[in-house]
Parts: C-alpha cells; sequence; structure tokens
C-alpha cells in the first residue's frame, strides 16, 4: 500500500524499539534481548493502543534484521476458531526451520485473554513443546485472566496508558509531517478524549483533519462523542446547586448533540469529581453513588432516567 493510504496509526507506528514513547522500563529490557539475541517467553499486559504489538514487531525487527520474513507468527487468540487451528499453525510454524545465527522464532498470540482456561492448558503444552525452536509473547488486557502456569513460564510486561508528555510528542510529529495546524487546546482536547491510547489520539488526529488542516477542539470533542469537560462540569455545577431543570437542560444537548450514551455521560462525570468545588467528604460520597448508577446502566436500567437521577442525587449531595 501506497504510504498516503495508510492509516496514521500504521504510517506512524515505530520500528524501533527506541523510537515507542513512554514503556521505557520495558523498552530496555527488550533491548536488552535484542542485543543478547536471547529471551525468554512474554506476557505483555495492558490496555488498548499503547504498544504491546508495536514493541512486538520492533522486537522482531531488531531480532532479525531483514531477514524478518517467515520469522515471526501473528495469530489472533479471539478470530481463530480455536485452539486446535492455534496450535496446528504452530505446528507449521515451528518446523519449517530455517534459523541462522539466532535460534528461535517468534510466535506472537494477541488476545490471549481471550482464550479459556482449557484452551490456554492446550496453549501451555504447546509452549513446551515447541520451545527449542520457538518463542511466544502473548498480548493481552488482562494478566489476570491468564492462567498461572503459563504466567510462569514467561517474563511478565505491563505496558501502561500513556503520559500526556509522550503522546503530545507524538502527535506533534504527525502533524509536523502531515502539515496540520494544531494548537495547544486542540492538543489538550486529543489528550483528554485519548485517556493515554495512543492508537485513539492518532486515530483522533487524522479523523479531525479530514474537515480542516486546521484542529480544533471543537472538532475534536464531535467527531469522538466525547463533551468538553466544561460543559460536564457546568451542568454537574447546577445539579450541585439543585438547579435541577438546567442541569437536565444541559445533559439533554449533551445527549442529543454530541451523541454521547448514558454511560459516557456517567464516565466523564466522574473524571470531573476531583475538580469540582465541593469538600472531599462529598466527593467521596458522590463517586460512591456514581458507581451505583454506573451499576444500574450496565445491567440494562433506562439511561436517560439514571442519570437524571443520578444529577437530582447531585442536588441532595450539594445541599448538605
Ligand atoms: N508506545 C507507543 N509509541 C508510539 N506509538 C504507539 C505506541 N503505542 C501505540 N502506538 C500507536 O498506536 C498504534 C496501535 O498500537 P499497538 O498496536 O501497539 O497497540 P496495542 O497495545 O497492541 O493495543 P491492543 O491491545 O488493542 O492490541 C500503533 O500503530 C502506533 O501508531
Ligand atoms: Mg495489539
Amino acid at each position: 500500500m501506497a504510504d498516503a493510504l495508510l492509516p496514521w496509526t500504521e504510517k506512524y507506528r515505530p520500528k524501533r524499539l527506541a523510537d515507542v514513547a513512554g514503556q521505557e522500563n520495558n523498552m530496555r529490557t527488550l533491548e536488552a534481548f535484542a542485543q543478547k539475541k536471547d529471551m525468554p517467553n512474554l506476557l505483555f499486559a495492558g490496555p488498548p493502543g499503547v504498544g504491546k504489538t508495536t514493541a512486538t514487531l520492533a522486537l522482531a525487527h531488531e531480532l532479525y534484521g531483514n531477514e524478518l520474513e517467515g520469522k515471526i507468527l501473528e495469530l489472533n487468540a479471539s478470530d481463530e476458531r480455536g485452539i486446535d487451528i492455534v496450535r496446528g499453525k504452530i505446528k507449521d510454524f515451528a518446523r519449517s526451520v530455517s534459523l541462522r545465527d539466532i535460534p528461535f522464532k517468534i510466535v506472537f498470540l494477541d488476545e490471549a485473554d481471550a482464550l479459556t482456561p482449557e484452551a490456554q492448558h492446550a496453549l501451555r503444552r504447546t509452549m513446551e513443546i515447541y520451545s527449542g525452536q520457538t518463542r511466544f509473547i502473548l498480548s493481552c488486557n488482562y494478566s489476570s485472566k491468564i492462567i498461572e502456569p503459563i504466567q510462569s513460564r514467561c517474563a511478565i510486561f505491563r505496558f501502561v496508558p500513556l503520559k500526556e508528555a509522550d503522546v503530545r510528542k507524538m502527535l506533534e510529529k504527525v502533524a509536523a509531517s502531515e502539515k496540520l495546524d494544531v494548537g495547544k487546546d486542540a492538543f489538550d482536547a486529543i489528550f483528554y478524549v485519548s485517556e493515554g491510547d495512543m492508537r485513539k489520539a492518532i486515530n483522533m488526529l487524522q479523523g479531525a483533519s479530514i474537515h480542516s488542516k486546521k484542529i480544533t477542539p471543537d472538532v475534536v470533542y464531535k467527531i469522538s462523542a466525547r463533551a468538553r469537560p466544561k460543559e460536564i462540569r457546568e451542568m454537574a455545577d447546577l445539579a450541585l446547586k439543585g438547579s435541577f431543570t438546567a442541569a437536565r437542560e444541559k445533559l439533554n444537548v449533551l445527549m442529543m448533540e454530541y451523541g454521547l450514551s448514558g454511560e459516557d455521560v456517567i464516565l466523564q462525570l466522574y473524571r470531573e469529581v476531583a475538580n469540582l468545588d465541593i469538600p472531599e467528604k462529598r466527593k467521596i460520597y458522590l463517586v460512591d453513588r456514581i458507581g451505583e448508577y454506573n451499576f444500574r446502566l450496565v445491567e440494562g436500567a433506562n439511561e436517560r432516567i439514571q442519570v437524571e437521577a443520578l444529577l437530582a442525587q447531585m442536588g441532595v449531595v450539594g445541599r448538605e
């Protein structure tokens, strides 16, 4: 594919470990593996879009250089039709040996936490059978969903949401190369909606750039179905001072115009609690209430009623 047609997340995916943003300790250890040309099985755990696949590809690149072809097998645990297929593919891959200075190939299994415990036990045996010719890199969102025997066979790497400075640096690089005009408030908006997910941040920038080369916070909030934090705070302030009807009108705008779901509103409210001008004790109570209403939503209660009930509760918190 021509570079211009690639999604920016692919176009700007770092090729070398040194260029991966954040995750410093992890990258240092992976670099040492690459230098020694040796590594154990690895388990990468962490939220989406923070560099797990990127680090795997970069590590493979540093290990094999131009001879990467055929050295890494990428599998996705959730779209294969079961562990038997995965095992079959691993078997074929491990068999076709053509290794020179590095005596192992890499099997990268994405979304390993989607495998049932039974399938994981089968995988564990497969890991053992081919331990001579292969190293496994398992990627997951939650390491707690990986069975103990696999965890104990892997070096575990925790990937964390990216810091503001790291996201900004990458966005600045992309913006410069794509000749975009991105002001500080637009960067702030993208970081706010990305929540430290670099994939989301870059996609947001690409999505916003379709409207204009000049990126504004307005566009960012619009395409992300997020409200400006300021508007959430305004709604919260109204609710806290007992202006229920006005808070409800504000809610209307957020849900109808921005297309926020009830859960979106509650999550954003949660993120604003720290910034509200109320005593600590009330914040604690409020977080407890937010937890309760979030639970009701997840259980399938009517979202409009629940969010309004939360606003009504906030009036009670505000009066105390
Ligand atoms: N740490 C990072 N440094 C630079 N770019 C990154 C980083 N993390 C993610 N990206 C960007 O986001 C895209 C997606 O990242 P990646 O595929 O590594 O996510 P992941 O952690 O594997 O997520 P998932 O759990 O969804 O598989 C990359 O193509 C890259 O453009
Ligand atoms: Mg991935």
